[in-house]
Parts: C-alpha cells; structure tokens; sequence
C-alpha cells in the first residue's frame, strides 16, 4: 500500500519493501503524528486551502484513529511503508474524498522532521520528571546523613573525612546539570518545521505561525532545507541522555564497591539484589551492574547518529530514518534506568558504623593533623613531613593517629599538645571544613536550601 504507487510500474521486492519500512517503529509515534495532521489541517482551513466541513470529517477521522490505536482496536499491518502511509490510507478508508485532502501543502519529509521534534519534547518531559525523582531521593539522603561519617577518597585512595551527606551532594549537582542539559535543548530545539514541504517550502499560502502556535512551539523554523533535514536536537539529546547515562554508572560503580564484601558499606535491599544458581552465599548487584553496562548502548546511539548524519548533503535522504531505532532504545533504556535507581537507593541501608570505621582506620585526618602544627607556627612543609613520620610510626604499629599517646606525638615533635585529640577528631576534621561547597554541618545545611529550591524549579 504506498503513496506514491503512481509513478511506478513494478511492485516492490518483498526484501525492499523490509528493508525500506519503518512502520515497525516509527508506529511509537502515531499520538504525535495525528497530533501533527489535526494541527496542519486546522490551519488549511482557516485559510480557506480546504473548506471548513473537509476540515472537520478529517479531524473526526483521525481522531477515530487515535481512538482505535489507543485501545488497540486497529491494529499496524505490514504492508504500509511508514506511520505517515498507515494514518493517512487509514483515513481515506474511513472518510473518503475529504481524507485525500490532508497532504495538501505538506510533505513526508517536514511531517516525520515534526512528528520526531514532538516525539522528542514529550519525551524530554518524562525523563526530566524522572531525574526530578531520583534527586529527590539523594536529597533525602543529604538530609537524613549530616552526621553519617565516611572517607572521602582520590585514586580510590581514603583522602579525608566527609560526610554521606556530602558524597550524595555530589550526585545531586550532576542530575541538576542534567536537568537544565535537557531545558537547554528544549529551549532550543522548541521551532516548528512543518511547512517546509519536501525541502523548498510550498507554493499554498500556509500559515506557519499558526501552526506552530498550535502544537506549542515558539515559532516555525526559518530555512526549509534545514528544517527537514535538522536532526541537531537528536544529537544533543542523546548526548544529554549519555551524560545521564554516564552518572547513573559511576553511581552504579561506587553502589558496587560499597556493596563488596571488603568495604561493606551498604547492603541492597533483597528486590534490587539477586542470588547465584552455583554459590548460595552470593548477593549479586545485579541492577547496578546492569545500569553500568547499559551505558554502552546509549553512548552508542549517539556516535552511531553522529556518524549517520556526517556525510549527509541537503536536505532530507532517507539515512535519517536511522535516527529511530537508536534514539527510542537510548530513550527506554535511560528511563528505565532512572525509575529503577531510584528505588534501589531509598531502598538500600547504609552501615554507618562501618563508613565511620574506615575513615578513622585510613589517616584521612592526617591533613588535619599536619594543619594543626601550622597554627602552631610550624611552616606548611615541615608540617607534613612530620606527620608523614607519624603515619608511619602508627602504620608499623598497626594503629591510628587518634591511639597514639601525648609522649609519642612529642617524641616526633614537640609542637603537639593535648588538644591534638580533639583537632585531629572525626567530628572535628568534617565539622571545620564549612567553606561553601564542604562537608561541614553549616556548609551543608545551607546547600540543602539551595537543592530544595532548586527542584522547585
Ligand atoms: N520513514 C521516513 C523517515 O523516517 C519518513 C520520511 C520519508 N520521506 C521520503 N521522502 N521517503 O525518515
């Protein structure tokens, strides 16, 4: 069943007509495409290019349409081409004459370039309101562990005291830089290209700004060849889709390592956790290893559309409806991702007395110890030479900073008083540290604010 049977005097090959199609998933976007066609002819009419009562039987007959594949009463078969073919053959079925009408002043190439940017906005929509989800679960966390101490490390290497509060902070300012990713491509992906016809506009005289008032963009788009052959906003949003992929897995990695028996520092709840059919002693992190590995197939969409569109001239080619497959799948997959990490960590407990542990074990408040001195008057690099000979006097002893007595601190220099305890103490190495950004208890609570007021947004 085509479009364009017209011209042609052979039918199509059966292995071209499937390798040609794309009807088996571009039908995810039939809600936009009739969204698309109600909006066009609406404008036909009011120009008087089609006549009121054409109008409304098109209208009513795409709307039946919608209806029928909503419920699944009409079913997609495989002798159309595309989404563009099945609506509109569909719709002269069921009105006839009118229906034949609807195409007037439009093209397939300006309806999928829009059927594509709507299908991207709405979708847009729905992962922003996931990573919305998902931080305000980190948020919970921030403000549930202000006092929750742990290492902070470099090199993977325990660095110095902070506070789980802060380590969630972290993730918090990556998903809010993923959010406003997306508003930026939003904003600026958010022109209408229908009207621009096949490639060079069309001879009907069509209102642009109408439509594109209708379906909610700022205007329509200014260079008809551009417009049918823009996939831009594709392309960043798959980067914008990779860039969430790529903290989601970082996030994964470090679940993983705290989930490990050596560090212990978390335990995943039985839902997000699965056994082995061989070791009965194993809980595996299947989902964060799974979200992990996923982040492959999105980076991969978007260096496969890359390359797609490098070697394209102007303006539509028909390589661009390789832009579907890839795009929906990066879509699905981060969703997915995002919906189920957020029920992993809110449901994930934490052994707090472990994270403690293990910053107090590692020297992560030798710095403080080495600042200490400082303030005594003991210039910054002797400072840390001498601390360097304490961690190593402590390391032979298989002991911590804070174990040594008074006498073996002044042994090694005579700077140290009693109040070292105290200055090199837990509490005290994450509480000074109250510089905006760090984990100091004042520091946070005032970034906790500014995160509330942020997800108002
Ligand atoms: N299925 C096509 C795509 O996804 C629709 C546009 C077809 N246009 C054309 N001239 N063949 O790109």
């Amino acid at each position: 069943m085509k479009l364009w049977g017209g011209r042609f005097t052979k039918e199509e090959n059966e292995l071209v007509h499937n390798f040609n199609e794309s009807l088996s998933f571009d039908r995810k976007f039939y809600g936009q495409d009739i969204k698309g066609s109600i909006a066009h002819v609406t404008m036909l009419a009011r120009q008087g290019i089609v006549s009121e009562e054409d109008k409304e039987t098109i209208v009513k007959g795409l709307e039946s349409i919608l209806e029928d594949l909503d419920s699944g009463k009409l079913e997609f078969t495989r002798e159309y081409e595309d989404i563009h073919s099945f609506v509109e053959s569909n719709l002269i079925k069921r009105v006839g004459e009118a229906g034949k009408r609807l195409h007037t002043g439009r093209s397939r190439n300006d309806q999928v370039a829009l059927d594509m940017k709507l299908y991207c906005r709405d979708e847009i929509g729905e992962i922003d309101k996931l990573v919305k989800g998902l931080m305000e679960e980190i948020l919970k966390l921030m403000e549930d562990n202000l006092d929750t101490y742990m290492p902070g490390f470099t090199h993977l290497q325990k660095a110095q005291p902070v506070t789980l509060a802060h380590h969630m902070g972290a993730y918090f300012e990556m998903f809010y830089r993923d959010r406003t990713r997306l508003r930026d491509i939003r904003e600026r992906m958010n022109y209408c290209p229908l009207g621009a016809g096949a490639l060079a506009g069309t001879t009907y005289p069509l209102d642009r700004d109408y439509t594109a008032k209708l379906l909610g963009f700022y205007g329509p788009t200014m260079n008809s060849m551009d417009s049918v052959s823009d996939r831009d906003y594709v392309i960043e949003l798959l980067n914008a889709l990779s860039i969430i992929a790529m903290h989601l897995s970082r996030f994964s990695e470090e679940i993983i390592i705290w989930n490990s028996n050596e560090y212990q520092f978390v335990e995943l709840d039985d839902a997000y956790s699965t056994g082995s059919s061989i070791m009965p002693q194993k809980k595996n992190p299947d989902i964060a290893e799974l979200v992990r590995g996923k982040t492959g197939r999105v980076y991969g969409a978007l260096i496969s559309l890359l390359t797609t569109m490098k070697g394209i001239p102007l303006a539509y080619d028909k390589d661009m409806q390789e832009d579907k497959e890839l795009t929906f799948d990066a879509i699905d997959t981060v969703k997915g991702c995002l919906a189920l990490f957020a029920g992993m960590i809110s449901t994930m407990s934490f052994r707090k007395d472990v994270m403690e542990n293990s910053a107090k074990n590692g020297f992560t408040n030798a710095t403080d110890a080495a600042d200490y001195l400082v303030n005594h008057g003991v210039p910054f690099r002797d400072a840390h030479g001498i601390v360097g000979q304490l961690v190593l006097y402590c390391i032979e002893r298989d002991m911590a900073l804070d174990d040594m007595t008074l006498e073996e601190f002044k042994a090694v220099s005579p700077v140290f008083e009693g109040d070292v305890y105290e200055a090199i103490s837990m509490k005290t190495c994450v509480e000074k540290r109250v510089s905006l950004g760090g984990p100091g208890k004042a520091a946070m609570e005032r970034v906790i604010q500014a995160c509330k007021e942020r997800l108002k947004e």
